[in-house]
């Protein structure tokens, strides 16, 4: 087994892909947009960005996520597994432009293939997301589509819809230039996206 870097961030989205394929049937915009996305990872050949790992507070609720999959289908288990290997190489940061503290020490982002990221990509974004309980991500949009695997508990919304729990391993489609939000309950929210850019 490649127990690089580069070799641990390929079978970490390789997890992905499988975690998101399998669920990706039904929904035609979902299914395209995710595969539009894994169809743009950078090749074998694209190096590691240089990115300063950092930790951000709201990690600290990324093992009782970990706990809370310890009994989840495998291919989830897998996912984390992989997560677990690469995610000491991560920077983790805030929303741009967000000044409120608490909601600053609630979550924390993390781009793990994306223009400047760990594995650079100008056409693919891949992301993480962890969320104290009850915290609220707030209405955002974006002109790129977006695929969302829930990882724990939590809800998203669309416009001023109904709240939506996906379930752990569930995903949500996001049109592009949506307005959309999530939220945590009694336990962290803790999410991928996905983001073909072009
Ligand atoms: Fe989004």
């Amino acid at each position: 087994m490649d127990t690089s870097a580069i070799g641990q961030l390929r079978v970490f989205l390789a997890d992905l892909r499988n975690a998101i394929g399998v669920k990706a049937t039904g929904d035609i915009p979902l299914k395209e947009a995710f595969h539009r996305a894994f169809a743009k990872l950078p090749d074998e050949e694209v190096a590691l960005g240089n990115v300063r790992a950092a930790r951000l507070p709201a990690c600290e609720h990324l093992e009782s996520c970990y706990g809370n999959l310890s009994t989840a289908e495998p291919r989830l288990r897998d996912l984390v597994k992989s997560f677990k290997q690469i995610e000491p190489m991560l920077a983790w940061y805030n929303r741009t432009g967000s000044t409120s503290s608490s909601f600053n020490e609630n979550h924390a982002n993390s781009i793990v293939v994306g223009p400047g990221a760990l594995l650079p990509s100008d056409e693919v974004q891949i992301g993480v997301t962890i969320m104290a309980p009850q915290t609220t991500y707030p209405d955002h949009r974006h002109p790129p589509e977006e695929v969302y695997i829930a990882l724990s508990r939590g809800q998203w919304r669309q416009d001023n819809g109904p709240w939506k729990e996906p379930g752990v391993g569930g995903l949500i489609y996001n049109p592009g230039n949506i307005v959309h939000a999530m939220r945590s309950g009694q336990e962290p929210l803790f999410a991928f996206w996905c983001l073909p850019l072009s």
